[in-house]
């Protein structure tokens, strides 16, 4: 068994990132601006936002976050995602979701210009992704095919089983891996006899969001097993007072598996430099 180690891979990457940053300069390109806009005071959203604002720093590029209260009004929030837009400045644009339950984050993703949409979540970029053609892709199933091509994993005629179908992991990532022409299978939680179509994937990708779901009785010896869970579940023994926990087990799974991610140090590092990689895409391409 091998660990496919988000870490070290995306640490690999962003120095990448960086040198590149560096010539963009040279042929005459902006420095990346990447803005977040955070509404409220949701505790993993914070947290998630500090950490794209730290990983822009690390590579050079600029960032600029964007903080309002929850009371702001829809109307408000949609006024400063088009002032953005408007702004030449600024290359990439992310609204933190979840959003206040009064705000339509249908609405006010579909505001962002798709050409500065770094998340990938407008119709625009989801369309171009089906049809394979240049666009952003949602950060964690691009940083996931970043990983499997970094470890050489064939996909080529494997059947993977992808376990959720959320629009920011589970649809995309089916859509990708049929682009690596995998045979995809995409479970649910309405699929009858689930853990008889994970136990024929070479690959399962579990994005369900259930703490440890998958079990080593539910996967075929040999499968590459990549584990996008991150829930927080309560820990008095850690500083923060919780602990992450992916949608695998991963003891027992590790076992069994030809190779595997850990949670965290795997998805998660995978997730950050992808919205690095489109940022930058964002300048390449102008
Ligand atoms: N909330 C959880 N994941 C994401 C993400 O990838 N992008 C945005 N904008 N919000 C999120």
């Amino acid at each position: 068994m091998q660990i496919l180690n988000g870490n070290e891979v995306s640490k690999k990457l962003r120095e990448e990132i960086k040198n590149e940053v560096g010539m963009l300069k040279n042929v005459g390109k902006k420095t990346p601006h990447l803005a977040a806009i955070l509404v409220g005071s949701d505790g993993a959203s914070i947290t998630y936002v500090a950490a794209k604002e730290k990983d822009c720093k690390e590579v050079g590029f600029d960032s600029t976050v964007l903080r309002f209260d929850a009371t702001m009004t829809e109307a408000e929030l949609i006024a400063e995602v088009e002032k953005i837009n408007n702004n030449p400045a600024i290359d990439g644009l992310i609204v933190q979701l979840p959003l206040p339950k009064h705000i339509n984050e249908k609405k006010v993703t579909e505001t962002i210009d798709y050409r500065k949409d770094v998340d990938g979540f407008h119709p625009m970029n989801v369309g171009l992704m089906f049809k394979g053609l240049p666009c952003f892709l949602p950060a964690t199933p691009f940083g996931i095919i970043k990983l499997l091509e970094h470890y050489n994993i064939e996909t080529i005629g494997k059947h993977c089983v992808v376990i959720g179908r959320s629009d920011i992991v589970g649809k995309p990532m089916s859509a990708l891996m049929l682009q690596k022409n995998c045979t995809v299978t995409v479970c649910h939680s309405r699929t009858i006899n689930i853990e008889e179509h994970i136990k024929r994937a070479d690959i399962v990708i579990a994005a369900v969001g259930i703490p440890e779901y998958v079990k080593a009785h539910m996967i075929k010896d040999g499968a590459v097993v990549i584990d996008v869970g991150i829930t927080r579940v309560e820990d008095a023994s850690t500083k923060s007072g919780y602990r992450l926990k992916g949608d695998v087990a991963y003891e027992e799974c590790a076992t069994k598996a030809s190779y595997i991610t850990t949670v965290p140090g795997g998805v998660g590092p995978m997730t950050r430099v992808g919205l690095l990689l489109n940022t930058l895409n964002a300048v390449k391409n102008k």
